[in-house]
């Protein structure tokens, strides 16, 4: 194959981000979307959501012409010599993923291809179970295309671990990279694109060839893992809260064995965002269909529902009886540096405070146009942080943007009716607060002493 060219399908946080990286790396990219709006601005460098740092790459990788929008697919696959799948796969109401995107993508690549020469890679990036790339993309592509996987196209699934809020940093400087490949001559043409990526200590980047099926199930596998270690602290939150014990010194000391490691151990009023929730959901799902239990699977689950409603027990402990107080919400997003409100712990603490008699003054620094459309209750959606504060009885903490971390003790003394946080992310030393006169309660933080 000569020069990489690329087309990424689907403009979210894994086709752009991604599509900006390989921009970077040299690779000629075109990035897909299905909303005019979203295509026009990226071509003018500006990206359709919130990301740290990702407009300003944007922007210079498209006025460096190595970037570029279109709503046509077809063009796209085109112009280029790879092409990743990067739809998402959200989740249906049993919890397994609906693939209607990807099916439709798959179609168009291989009606693309029928008449275009030479060898061509199909990757799929976005989340899908094992077999999905070899049962269903594979034979749309082939069926559409009249062409031949692992002779005149290659097919290979290239799972993405990137955090929102992070995207920019874990698509330039990944952990790893997993090319599942049908064809070896496919898994080799992706590793060409990834073989110049160096992780954040600027070593060169494992690159890990593995069966497709297996690349598929360790996206799953990685995600189930990172969200029963958080679940895992959020148990021993409740443990420790009855014994007076700080939950975070107890992670450090655990997660300081390095056969551990001391991330994803931070509790807090439990997890959100658009993969976690939908992928652990979906494994489930995929596990019930084939006759295969999954406790562990099903209590993380469980146990992630629960403890929004174990944040409100605090806040009722701390502060009592709710009806008419009003509260100071921080932070909307299911965490910072994102305007994400998917899955977000927000939604299922806002309607209990308002259910139990509660007013909510919220504010957040990028979230209110996703939050607002999710509910109809009377919230105030406040332009600064100290017009939320400003005469409510109490601030709660759902997620810890820096600007929230920032405030003040002062400033809660001088805004709040009492000076009390509940803390549902650890944003605050809680000493700190103490030491200045404010109440400071949290999960898995000595709220009884
Ligand atoms: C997650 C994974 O971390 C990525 O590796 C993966 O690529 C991505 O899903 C995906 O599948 O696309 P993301 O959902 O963006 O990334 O965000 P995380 O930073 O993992 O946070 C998820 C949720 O867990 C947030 O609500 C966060 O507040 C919560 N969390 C995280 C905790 O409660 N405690 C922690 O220690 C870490």
């Amino acid at each position: 194959m000569d020069g990489i060219r690329i087309s990424v399908l689907g403009m979210g946080y894994v086709g752009l981000a991604g599509g900006m990286g390989y921009a970077k790396h040299g690779f000629k990219t075109i990035v897909t979307a299905t909303t005019p709006s979203k295509v026009e601005n990226l071509n003018k460098g500006i990206p359709p959501f919130y990301e740290p740092e990702l407009e300003g790459l944007v922007r210079t990788e498209v006025n460096r012409g190595m970037l570029s929008a279109t709503l046509n697919n077809l063009e796209a696959i085109r112009q280029s010599n790879v092409t990743f799948i990067c739809v998402g796969t959200p989740s249906l109401p049993d919890g397994s993923a609906d693939l209607g995107a990807v099916e439709a993508v798959a179609k168009d690549i291989g009606i693309a291809i029928r008449d275009k020469d030479g060898y061509h890679v199909v990757a799929t990036k976005s989340t899908v179970v094992p077999g999905t790339t070899e049962n269903l993309v594979l034979p749309i592509v082939e069926k559409y295309s009249g062409k031949k996987a692992g002779k005149d196209f290659g097919l290979v699934m290239n799972p993405e671990f990137l955090r929102q809020g992070q995207a920019v940093h874990d698509s330039l400087y990944p952990d790893r990279i997993v090319i599942g490949e049908h064809d070896a001559k496919a898994g080799e043409v992706i590793h060409k694109i990834y073989r110049d990526y160096k992780n954040d200590k600027e070593e060169p980047v494992p690159i890990l060839h593995v069966e497709i099926k297996a690349a598929e199930l360790i996206k799953y596998a990685a995600n189930s893992l990172l969200a029963t270690k958080i679940t895992f602290a959020n148990e021993f939150s409740r443990i420790c809260e009855e014994f007076n014990i700080d939950v975070y010194e107890v992670m450090k000391g655990v997660g300081l064995d390095f056969r551990i490691n001391p991330m994803f151990l931070n509790a807090g009023c439990g997890f959100g965002g658009s993969c976690f929730p939908k992928d652990v959901n979906a494994i489930v799902a995929l596990a019930k269909k084939i006759g295969v239990e999954t406790p562990l699977m099903d209590a993380v689950l469980y146990t992630n529902d629960i403890q929004p409603m174990h944040f409100i027990d605090i806040i009722k402990e701390t502060v009592g009886n709710l009806k008419g107080k009003t509260v100071a919400f921080l932070g909307l997003s299911f965490k910072p540096d994102t305007d994400d409100t998917r899955a977000t712990r927000a939604l299922p603490i806002i309607e209990k405070l308002y259910e139990e008699g509660a007013m909510v003054k919220a504010y957040d620094p990028k979230a209110y146009y996703k939050f607002k459309p999710l509910t109809d209750l009377p919230i105030g959606y406040m332009d600064t942080i100290e017009e939320a504060l400003k005469d409510a009885d109490f601030a709660v903490v759902q997620s810890d943007w820096q600007e929230i971390r920032e405030i003040e003790p002062e400033t809660l003394k001088r805004l709040l009716k009492k000076p009390i946080v509940i803390d549902g992310r650890r944003s605050y030393d809680p000493e700190r607060l103490k030491k200045a006169g404010v109440v400071y309660k949290g999960v898995g933080w000595k709220n009884r002493e």
